[in-house]
């Protein structure tokens, strides 16, 4: 397979980007894909989830973990992506030009969208900057609240900002919480069942958007 690159970006702190990244890491990797994450987010709590999960599960040589500037980002994933079949690019919580190499390089930029109008109002500026960077966007619903007016109101506004919209919502779930702390994923948690399978078939969205 050749190598695809993924950059999970959204202006909003607290949306779900650091949460899609790892969970989407080891979705693919137990689908036998060797996956690369780049963090360029200072906050670093991408490489605070990975150090747990090596004092956890050990090393796994086909699960890298690097840090990079933001706008380093294209060159250390075009790297990384001839060694590895998907490299997953995390990003900090602001859209300013810093951010174009990372949506020029990707073959899909995942949007996480939080259940709120604040979320969807910045879900705009992502949106403009990954149209110039001509980069497919799947903008993903998360801490979704399903059967209520909020949600839908918001799931609604978001299909209207032209982006293609993941079928599959990500729910809020203490899964999600419990599992970024410890260094794993949702799918590596067998009490945690409504999470894993919604993540699963997330994952396979995922992967067909990208090609
Ligand atoms: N679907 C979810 N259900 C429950 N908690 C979530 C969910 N998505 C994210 N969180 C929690 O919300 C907080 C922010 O998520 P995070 O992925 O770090 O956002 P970002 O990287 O966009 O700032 C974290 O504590 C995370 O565990
Ligand atoms: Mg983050």
């Amino acid at each position: 397979m050749a190598g695809r690159i993924i950059t999970v970006a959204q202006q909003k702190g607290g949306s779900g980007k650091t949460t899609l990244a790892a969970n989407l890491a080891v979705a693919m990797r137990a689908r036998g894909l060797s996956v690369a994450l780049i963090d360029t987010d200072p906050q670093g709590s991408l490489g605070r989830w990975y150090i747990e999960r090596l004092g956890r599960k050990g090393e796994d040589e086909e699960l890298e973990f690097s840090t990079s500037s933001a706008w380093g980002a294209s060159y250390e994933s075009e790297k990384l992506v001839k060694r590895f079949d998907v490299v997953i690019i995390d990003t900090p919580p602001k859209i300013d030009s810093d951010l174009r190499p990372a949506l020029r390089v990707a073959d899909l930029v995942v949007v996480p969208v939080a259940s709120s109008q604040v979320d969807l109002w910045a879900t705009e500026g992502v949106l403009d900057l990954a149209r110039r960077e001509k980069a497919p966007v799947l903008v993903v619903m998360n801490r979704a609240r399903p059967n209520t007016r909020l949600g839908a109101e918001v799931a609604q506004g978001a299909a209207d900002l032209g982006a293609t919209l993941a079928d599959t919502q990500i729910g809020n779930r203490v899964a999600y919480a419990e599992t970024l702390g410890q260094g794993l994923a949702v799918c590596e948690r067998s009490d945690a069942r409504p999470a894993r399978e919604e993540f699963d078939t997330l994952t396979d969205e995922v992967m067909r958007a990208w090609n």
